[in-house]
């Protein structure tokens, strides 16, 4: 059947059902191959699904406001609060909310960044996400693009000679945990320094979409007095694998903007959306609740392993392969098309990566190897030269 032809709305009859059953089953079909995005998928939700998936569920306006309309806003709170105390954030300077996925949580902190330096420039790294110079137009800001090594971490040095050349200028850095190729990290330790330094003075913001909560897990990457961290946005559906896109922005509850108390929906307006989903909020908490900060850590030791031993897998049959010591994604040579389109690979030119979320499997791993070995040239074992080969009886075609 074709899906776009059974669901056009035009249509006098429409088989609702069966539309329905081949967006499953093509879902279905393609999940053991599905290993190029970052979604884990061992984390079961029917309970919260099953529970509340038919209501709407609406968390209008601020988080820690008490009016308004507020139907898990309980849960949102403590899914802040956890992950506020998961970063070490100082308990009298933390905010944030449930956000729709890891780009409003960016727009939501470089708002609240921008409002307290009007005249920011925002510093980024070429390895940064899309949505970060999308974010600068957005507000309207100047950005100033950084360099960085192939690795795909920032470049200090070049981080330093663009703040200085605007050293008139407030600065705004986007720090990135985990970038979207590579996962590399930044080291936000540097550039917290070389902030300090900077006679506009600034915020650093941490892109932390993918590594933020596996890094936060390990005491890593923490947002205490001394990190000089002002804002972080991690995404809900990476790492927690959330059925629905979400993620969570804290900002320090200094640097935030106060928000316009709005008379019909009972709350102050501090959020980037009005009406928000809090569904995700609930899955989030669920997430959390069932797993704890332990489960957690096991599903990040889990899949930093299985990348480890991807890494050995592809390198054996003489592909290269690499990955950061943290990470769960695996950097390799873009393979032939067919085994990147079967295997969903993401793919920036001469790079390709897979991602070892938990709930992926060394089958799939296998697998995906074993098609991987089928697809690449084999180096040819030496001839023995003979006799022939002198006197020129033999050619060899390649
Ligand atoms: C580093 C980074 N930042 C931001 C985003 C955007 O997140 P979302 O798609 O949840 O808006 C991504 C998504 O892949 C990402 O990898």
């Amino acid at each position: 059947m074709d899906l776009a032809a059974a669901a056009d709305l035009s249509q006098d009859h429409i088989d609702v059902t069966a539309v329905l059953d081949q967006l499953v089953s093509g879902a279905d079909a393609s999940a053991a191959t599905t290993i190029g995005y970052p979604g884990a998928v061992d984390v079961n939700y029917d309970a919260v699904l099953s529970r509340l998936g038919s209501r709407l569920w609406n968390n209008i306006g601020d988080p820690s406001d008490a009016g308004g309309i507020a139907h898990t806003r309980v849960l949102e709170r403590a899914v802040v609060a956890w992950m506020a105390d998961l970063f070490a954030m100082p308990p009298g300077d933390r905010w944030g909310y449930v956000t729709t996925g890891g780009t409003e949580g960016n727009l939501a902190a470089l708002y609240a960044a921008g409002r307290r330096y009007a005249t920011a420039r925002i510093f980024y790294s070429r390895a940064a996400h899309y949505s970060i110079p999308k974010l600068v137009r957005v507000l309207g800001a100047h950005g100033v693009p950084v360099a960085a090594d192939e690795r795909g971490e920032m470049d200090y040095h070049d981080l330093a000679t663009q703040l200085h050349r605007r050293k008139r200028y407030p600065a705004i850095v986007v720090a990135t945990a985990g970038t979207t190729l590579t996962e590399a990290v930044d080291d936000t330790a540097r550039i917290r320094d070389l902030l300090a330094a900077h006679p506009g003075g600034g915020h650093l913001h941490v892109d932390a979409a993918l590594s933020g909560i596996p890094l936060g897990l390990d005491g890593r990457l923490r947002l205490d007095d001394a990190a000089g961290i002002g804002s972080i946005a991690v995404s809900g559906h990476k790492v927690f694998g959330t059925p629905v896109p979400c993620g969570v922005v804290l900002v320090g509850d200094t640097v935030r903007a106060p928000g316009q108390p709005v008379a019909y929906t009972g709350t102050s307006d501090t959020t980037i959306s009005g009406s928000r989903c809090g569904l995700a909020a609930a899955l989030l908490w669920h997430a959390i609740a069932v797993q704890g900060r332990e489960g957690h850590r096991w599903r990040v030791v889990h899949a930093r392993e299985l990348a480890t031993y991807a890494v050995a897998r592809i390198t054996a049959i003489g592909w290269h392969a690499w990955r950061h010591d943290h990470a769960m994604t695996v950097v390799l040579d873009t393979p032939p098309a067919e085994v990147r389109t079967r295997w969903v690979l993401a793919t920036e030119g001469p790079v390709s990566h897979l991602i070892c979320m938990p709930g992926i499997t060394r089958t799939q791993i296998d697998a995906f190897v074993a098609d991987l070995a089928a697809a690449i040239p084999r180096p040819t074992a030496p001839r023995p030269r003979t006799p022939a080969d002198s006197i020129g009886l033999i050619t060899t075609t390649h």
